[in-house]
């Protein structure tokens, strides 16, 4: 059965989306969004057991309230993940960290979404390597 939704999007991306649908030869736009969450979901379902170094960007405002230790914190609770932490003082109001981290896709990716989530943090992103094989 198929159910109706409708999804917001700036214009500029939707834009890119129409540009991209037609360059595939998509008929329309619900049959490429459906591809685009099978492939996403599909892909990380088969990603989330390997093993992965990631590097792992934070920036955030170290002005708010206790956002520092709590991301600290966070990084206590997943220690057996965490390879090296590099601080960084960006300017006066916010700090960048690199986090470099192992362990499986799911449980790195769980790691950044903590952070990424945390109150004050202004952008996180996750980058992930895969060896090939497992790491030690
Ligand atoms: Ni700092």
């Amino acid at each position: 059965m198929l159910k109706r939704f409708s999804i917001s999007l700036e214009e500029e991306l939707l834009a890119i989306f129409d540009e991209q649908m037609k360059a595939r030869s998509y008929s329309n736009r619900s049959e490429a969004i459906r591809d685009l969450i099978r492939k996403t979901f599909v892909k990380e379902e088969w990603e989330a057991d390997k093993q992965v170094m990631g590097v792992i960007s934070l920036v955030y405002d170290h002005h708010q309230h206790k956002l520092q230790e709590k991301v600290t914190e966070v990084q206590h609770d997943y220690h057996h993940h965490i390879v090296s932490t590099t601080h960084v003082h960006m300017d006066h109001d916010n700090c960048l960290e690199v986090i470099v981290v192992k362990g499986k896709a799911r449980e790195v990716q769980e790691l950044s979404d903590h952070l990424t989530a945390l109150r004050g943090v202004r952008d996180g992103n996750l980058a992930m390597s895969s060896t090939g094989k497992a790491l030690h």
